[in-house]
């Protein structure tokens, strides 16, 4: 892991139940960050705070829908009186809903693009109150290869991602000037439980095509993270890093 001091620092990290947020969660800790975790499965999320917790991290857990703009509004008032400031905000928090574009139903693409995007939103827009005040902030936004490249059968998801790069290069310049960054990452293909669910044939398929001949893991995109959470990053800005491998550049 890479080493970064976050002592001192507040972060929110959404999806923080399992997978990529989770791993995120568990670096911003380990670097010393007091994390508040945000998820919709309260038995899952705690567990995930616990584990946290245990391995010496400070850690409180959020239950909240990212797309719903009134229960953001809410749960950032919750937890920035329980924190006082947030510093940093990895918008993880992400759903596939995947179907060839003919077929693709209105609910299918509205829930894509109510979480990944409008939830990256209104949680971005509930915390840059905080830094603005603080004149310190890192926003990292999770987008995909996807939203740089396409993907068959996720032109909802594709959309999404898509948004949210445009969305993180527009915060960028309008949040520079308060010595906020604001950065995307783009995973690859990465093991999580979203990814869990696809054909091994096809899973093998997209193995083959990565160079580096393996396929990423949770702690390959928190480091990415640490470092545009890292106050020695504070010149990067509107930057998409894609994490992948070497696959699709
Ligand atoms: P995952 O499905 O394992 O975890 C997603 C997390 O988001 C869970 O904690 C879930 O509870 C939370 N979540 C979902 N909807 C939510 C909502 N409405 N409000 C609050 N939390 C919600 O997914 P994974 O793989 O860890 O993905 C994390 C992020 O990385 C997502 O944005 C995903 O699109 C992105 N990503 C993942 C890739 C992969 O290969 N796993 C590749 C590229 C991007």
């Amino acid at each position: 892991m890479i080493q970064v001091d976050l002592t001192g620092k507040n972060a929110v990290v959404t999806g923080a139940t399992r997978g990529i947020g989770l791993g995120v969660a568990k670096a911003l800790a380990k670097a010393g960050a007091a994390v508040a975790c945000i998820g919709t499965n309260q038995e899952k999320l705690t567990a995930s705070v616990e584990g946290i917790v245990a391995d010496g991290g400070n850690a409180k857990a959020y239950i909240c829908n990212v797309a719903d703009s009134a229960a953001v509004a809410e749960t950032a008032k919750t937890i920035l009186a329980d924190f006082g400031k947030i510093d940093i905000l990895v918008n993880n928090a992400g759903i596939t809903r995947d179907m060839l574009m003919r077929r693709i139903t209105d609910e299918q693409w509205n829930d894509v693009i109510n979480v990944n995007l409008s939830g990256t939103f209104y949680v971005t827009r509930a915390f840059v109150e905080s830094m603005r005040k603080s004149k310190w902030g890192r926003i990292i936004n999770i987008a995909s290869i996807s939203g740089l490249i396409g993907n068959k059968g996720q032109a909802n998801y594709s959309a999404s991602k898509a948004g949210v790069i445009g969305f993180t290069r527009t915060i960028s310049k309008e949040l520079a000037n308060r010595n906020i960054t604001a950065n995307a990452i783009c995973p690859g293909f990465i093991d999580t439980d979203m990814t869990a669910v696809l054909d091994p044939i096809y899973i093998q398929g997209l193995k083959d095509h990565i160079p580096m001949g393996r396929i990423g893991v949770p702690e390959d995109i928190a480091n990415a993270v640490l470092f545009f959470a890292s106050p020695d990053s504070s010149f990067v800005t509107g930057q998409i890093l894609t994490v992948d491998g070497g696959m699709i550049y």
